[in-house]
């Protein structure tokens, strides 16, 4: 009798693991957007970001070129769809002086990265070079200005030179080295991680601080500029309170929020020969950006219940061990599987959040951790993550589709952790993407979608995976892991059956 009990209760349980991932998708009680904004990106003058990454100078013998940036990197990027670039910094953002890097190349002054392993910095890359890049991507440009240690003035000044149309000092500045019309940047950053490397403030200084830059940054007639406080680490939520309590919210268009997975400060781990216990948390951190959202948000709410000041995740992404052999300080690390399920996963919640969650900036674009391309010499490879931010656009701008979502859980020891995250969006065409991450490191996850309020003829797919979590391009072998056509979706009725293999991404799109 009690084996007959447990066979019954195997049975059963093995009846709900299947029967545990349903998701409703309600299609037609879409009512916000998805930002583009949300798939923006990072380039900060760190290790090879900057200098190798993207720019190798003009005349390189073995690197084609425009204006000195790698040609191979540009054509990557375009296919990307970048929405935004921010840059110079991250904590570099708060040495930098702009007027250093402008006006000829023998006039530019060297200076030394105090943060990233005191390597020479000889601005040939600045604002010029940084801005017509943006313009040559189609990506707007994110300015992070120099609040840590330097003057209201200065960052005036940038504001000037980079958007005033009339004549003034910077106009004319900006004119005598070879740009007549404007940029007109629109997204500009008051100081990057105040609380610590842009000048261990506390949130009420900081607070001050903001107020008196953001005054000042008026300088161009009537364009409105899209102003962002350096935001909270992480699980500080005392630091976006006062933000919000006491920076006026008509001269604060966004608070940001920094979020890295690391596994230990002190013991990240390696980038590829991980185990499936630091892969699991990775995964934890990743999944922590769910809450964090949730959280700042639910402050932002009680300030402003009406929405009007966006949370922008400026810094998220992977953070392990350099490769063995590099730099300690230009934090250059592989990519695999690990970071394309990160990636995904942590998409779908922005996507979730979209009403809050307006922007969000991978770190970093190039060389510097969760990158999307790696590169060696005249050699470029597109990493795992890339295909994720790849497969993903299509739910640039389109409608979010709420939904409701039961998972298996993802056990390792005595930890757990949902298996499959999702979000889905109808599009101006009419066409519903469904994004599906199953982070689980074993189990493949047999999915019933149950679609309301729509009609669909048709589904098909994309899927990203791979033979094992470790899995990545290299430079010998760069086509590794890439996107293939998914044919494990059908539809019928109102009713769609899905199966995700293990550590795998998949967007179907239904018409
Ligand atoms: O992305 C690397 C660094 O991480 C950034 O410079 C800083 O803002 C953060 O601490």
């Amino acid at each position: 009798m009690k084996n007959l009990h447990l066979t019954l209760l195997l049975t059963l349980s093995s009846f709900c693991t299947y029967a545990q991932n349903q998701i409703v998708l309600n299609a037609d009680l879409g009512k916000h957007t998805i930002s583009k904004h949300i798939y923006g990106h990072f380039s900060e003058h760190l290790g090879r970001c900057i200098y190798d990454g993207i720019y190798v100078g003009e005349n390189n013998p073995k690197i084609p070129t425009v204006d000195g940036v790698r040609k191979d990197v540009i054509d990557a990027l375009i296919k990307l769809k970048i929405p935004n670039l921010r840059w110079p910094g991250g904590c570099f953002a708060d040495t930098y002086h702009w007027k250093d890097g402008i006006g000829p190349l023998a006039n530019r002054p060297t200076i030394v990265n105090t943060w990233w392993g005191n390597v020479t910095e000889n601005n040939s890359f600045g604002t010029h070079d940084f801005l017509n890049l943006c313009e040559r991507l189609g990506t707007e440009p994110y300015l992070s200005g120099n609040v840590g240690s330097g003057t209201v003035q200065e960052l005036s000044d940038w504001v000037q030179y980079t958007n005033f149309d009339g004549v003034s000092p910077m106009s004319k500045l900006r004119k005598e080295n070879g740009r007549e019309k404007p940029w007109k940047v629109r997204f500009w950053g008051l100081g990057n991680e105040a609380w610590g490397c842009g000048g261990n403030m506390k949130p009420e200084y900081y607070a001050n601080i903001y107020r008196q830059y953001a005054t000042f940054m008026t300088s161009t007639g009537n364009d409105r500029l899209y102003k962002i406080a350096s935001g909270a680490s992480d699980a500080d939520y005392n630091w976006t309170e006062v933000l919000m309590r006491d920076i006026p919210h008509n001269m604060l268009d966004a608070v940001a929020l920094h979020h890295y997975s690391v596994i230990d400060w002190n013991k990240k781990g390696p980038s590829t020969t991980f185990s499936e216990d630091q892969y699991f948390t990775t995964m934890q951190r990743a999944y922590q950006m769910e809450e964090l959202v949730t959280r700042h948000s639910n402050i932002m709410d009680k300030y402003d219940p009406n929405k009007r000041v966006d949370l922008i995740v400026d810094e998220w992404g992977g953070w392990y061990d350099v490769e063995p052999g590099t730099n300690g300080a230009f934090l250059y690390q592989q990519n695999t599987m690990r970071d394309a399920v990160l990636a995904g996963m942590t998409l779908n919640i922005f996507q979730n959040h979209c009403e809050r969650v307006k922007m969000a900036n991978l770190a970093q674009i190039v060389n510097v951790l969760q990158a999307v391309i790696l590169t060696k010499e005249e050699k470029m490879i597109l990493t795992p993550t890339y295909h994720v931010m790849e497969m993903y656009n299509v739910h640039q701008e389109a409608t979010m589709l709420p939904l409701t979502i039961q998972t298996n859980q993802y056990k390792l020891d005595n930890r757990q952790l949902p298996a499959l995250t999702c979000s889905a969006s109808k599009n101006k065409e009419g066409i519903t993407h469904i994004s599906l991450t199953n982070i689980h490191a074993r189990e493949a996850q047999e999915i019933t979608i149950d679609v309301r309020g729509a009609k669909y003829a048709s589904v098909n797919g994309r899927i990203l995976t791979a033979a094992t979590l470790q899995d990545h391009n290299t430079f010998e072998n760069p086509e590794k892991i890439k996107p293939a056509a998914y044919n494990g979706a059908t539809l019928s009725g109102g009713q769609l059956k899905v199966k995700v293999p293990p550590f795998s991404v998949v967007v179907l799109a239904l018409k």
